[in-house]
């Protein structure tokens, strides 16, 4: 298919407040005609902007709301984020003789997940990755409250004392209704706690100080999920001057300080307002996308504040360049970097993962999956069909049962992509492999997963990999086996609202693409828009926004239809 590639970003500068900034624009913008291989690897210098010639004191690579994003899936093109890039983009950093350290917000896992082992995993796999980076702190926000805060330390910082710490001044545990402190409530396994309030961590020769504190709209969420997360909190005002305090007379003399706020935007304005000890705070991106420039709170006897945001699910990363200035203050610049794949590690898979630690550990994770077999432990619910007409025992029967009635459609599929949708997993998804043993790929690249009687694995329902007839058509034992029910049949086109809605003929549809989605309809019947929409909707369970930013049905269904359907 025609896979609409996107531009890279190209940065354009601007300056605000004194400060040099890069807006990133025009990446989403679609069908550029140019193929990717020729876009991927063209340099882009991000820091085009910054003071030319000279390197920067400190650098800090800022992160955070990742939510178990380890890797992009690689369905589409282009996609941006991972660790894998993450790990390439900082080493190009640390090449160019810049001090970097990174800083993570928190949110670190999933915010939920069907198989809560995996997300306990996907913790564990990142902070050590984060740790191959260099960082130095992260904070805790409501992926981690919600989903056991006690049992994901326990992967990392209850291990061993080792950077990143974690750092949520104002958490403590709460049991039997009283607040047990920080301190008591997280013992860890050396002379810190394992969750901090401050933390001093030497970037090149600048001594940096972070601080962790969980503000009050996420405070209240925590606590609005009920005792079952044991987690407490202290005033958040109590442990910004507690923090201040500790920073100000710590031995390694912090000269630039980071608060890690997991607070709103507005919560954060009013925290830098009122506490110019910290001269950076990262806070909680409302959007996905970040925005281009930090927020600027100024302050009667304070250098001004930056108020960072990184956007979701680690696509970007924010870079803060701190160039110290003759009376000893600092100017800082900052970078929003969308992580494309120009930033892959170079190489074959084997070279490349041993050049990467954060890619080794993608690939170890893939291997656990595997190893503890967690597609087995993924729910399987009811399919519509199942609960519409219980007494049938509907069950999937995979595409087979239905070649020998419906030969022209069965011809038709088995030449499409969708005949072959596990292969993607099997065999194009590489780093890492062993894709297909991951409910999170195999629940769009198989029939009925996550349903009674669908897919489990490749030996159990050889019969249900790929996408076929029924993972649209959904479960069709009974109709095979009684080709006339009328019940059953309405049952096999489960979009339809009513029984005369048919999709134009895909002749119709090509035309149609090219116009707006506003134009399209006068051209078409009441009952041809709701089966547009109906089917678009069934499609979508798969072709999402994230997976495949570029479904339309109008470009899609004529590459996938069966021949009776072209009428
Ligand atoms: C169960 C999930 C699922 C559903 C439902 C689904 N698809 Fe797909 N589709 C996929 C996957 C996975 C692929 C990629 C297969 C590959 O290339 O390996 C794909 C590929 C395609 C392609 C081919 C892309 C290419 O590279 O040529 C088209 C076109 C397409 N789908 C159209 C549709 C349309 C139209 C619908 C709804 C009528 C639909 N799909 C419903 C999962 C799904
Ligand atoms: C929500 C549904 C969904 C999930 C979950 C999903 N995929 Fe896909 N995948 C798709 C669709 C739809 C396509 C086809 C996209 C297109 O043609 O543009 C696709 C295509 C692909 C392709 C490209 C195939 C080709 O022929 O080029 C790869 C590789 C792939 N997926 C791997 C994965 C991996 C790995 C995971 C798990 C991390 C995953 N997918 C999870 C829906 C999904
Ligand atoms: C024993 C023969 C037979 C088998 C096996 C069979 N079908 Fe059918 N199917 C029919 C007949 C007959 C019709 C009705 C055709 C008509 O009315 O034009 C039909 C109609 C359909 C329709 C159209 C429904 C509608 O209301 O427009 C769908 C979709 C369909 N079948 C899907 C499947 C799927 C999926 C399978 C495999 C799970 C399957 N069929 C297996 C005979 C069969
Ligand atoms: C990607 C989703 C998808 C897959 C896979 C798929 N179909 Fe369909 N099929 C549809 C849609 C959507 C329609 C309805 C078209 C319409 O309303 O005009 C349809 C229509 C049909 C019809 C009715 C045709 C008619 O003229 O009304 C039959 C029969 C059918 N499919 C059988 C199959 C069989 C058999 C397979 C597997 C070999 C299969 N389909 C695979 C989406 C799919």
């Amino acid at each position: 298919m025609n896979r609409n590639t996107t531009p890279l970003p190209r940065p354009a500068a601007a300056s605000i407040l004194g400060l040099s900034l890069v807006l990133v624009a025009g990446f989403i913008a679609r069908g550029d005609p140019t193929p990717l291989s020729a876009t991927r690897l063209r340099p882009v210098d991000y820091f085009a902007s910054w003071p030319p010639g000279r390197k920067p004191d400190a650098v800090l690579v800022i992160t955070g709301q990742t939510f178990g994003y380890l890797q992009p899936c690689g369905c589409s093109r282009p996609q941006l984020g991972g660790l894998e890039r993450r790990f390439v983009f900082i080493q190009s950093l640390k090449e160019k003789g810049w001090p970097v350290a990174g800083l993570d917000l928190g949110d670190i896992p999933p915010s939920a997940a069907a198989v809560p082992e995996q997300l306990v995993l996907k913790y564990a796999t990142t902070l050590p990755a984060l740790r191959e980076m260099g960082y130095v702190a992260v904070g805790v926000g409501k992926a981690e409250f919600r989903n056991g805060l006690f049992q994901l330390l326990e992967e990392y910082a209850g291990q061993k004392e080792q950077p990143p710490y974690t750092l949520a001044g104002n958490v403590g545990g709460l049991w039997g209704g009283k607040l047990t402190p920080r301190e008591a409530a997280f013992p860890g396994p050396g002379k810190r706690p394992m969750v901090g309030l401050v933390e001093v961590a030497e970037v090149g020769r600048v001594p940096v100080g972070i601080a962790g504190v969980v503000g009050p709209t996420v405070q209240k969420a925590v606590m609005d999920l009920g005792a079952k997360t044991l987690i407490g909190f202290t005033p958040e005002k109590e442990a910004l001057a507690e923090a201040a305090k500790t920073l100000a007379a710590h031995s390694r003399k912090p000269v630039l300080t980071v608060l890690l706020y997991q607070g709103t935007l507005d919560e954060a304005r009013v925290v830098a307002k009122n506490w110019p000890q910290f001269r950076v705070v990262v806070c909680l991106s409302e959007d996905s996308e970040p925005p281009e420039t930090p927020d600027i709170v100024a302050r009667a006897n304070a250098a001004d504040a930056l108020i960072l945001r990184v956007g979701h699910k680690g696509r970007y990363v924010g870079v803060l360049g701190a160039f110290q200035k003759p009376q000893g203050d600092f100017d800082l610049k900052y970078q929003i970097v969308p992580l494309g794949e120009e930033f892959n590690t170079p190489g074959p898979d084997d070279v490349a993962s041993r050049a990467n630690p954060a890619l080794a550990l993608l690939d170890q994770y893939a291997e656990k999956v595997k190893s503890r077999n967690l597609l087995a432990k993924f729910p399987a619910g009811p399919h519509p069909a199942q609960v519409a007409l219980p007494q049938k025992n509907i069950t999937f029967v995979g595409s087979e049962a239905c070649k020998t009635c419906h030969t022209a459609e069965y011809k038709q599929w088995s030449e499409s992509h969708h005949a072959h949708a596990f292969e993607a997993l099997t065999q194009i998804a590489k780093r890492p492999a062993h894709r297909h043993f991951d409910g999170e790929c195999v629940v769009c690249h198989t029939v009925g997963f996550g349903y009674k009687s669908g897919y489990r694995n490749e030996l159990a329902t050889p019969g249900l990999k790929h996408v076929g007839c029924e993972a649209c058509h959904g479960p069709g034992s009974a109709h095979a086996a009684d080709p006339r029910d009328a019940k059953l049949l309405a049952l096999q086109a489960p979009w339809r609202k009513q029984a005369t809605d048919r999709l134009p003929e895909a002749a119709a549809l090509d035309k149609l693409a090219k116009r707006s989605p506003a134009e399209r309809n006068q051209f078409l019947t009441a009952a041809q828009q709701r089966a547009i929409s109906g089917v678009s909707q069934m499609c979508m369970a798969c072709h999402d926004s994230e997976n495949d930013p570029n479904f339309d049905l109008f470009t899609y269904w004529p590459k996938v239809v069966h021949p009776s359907a072209k009428k």
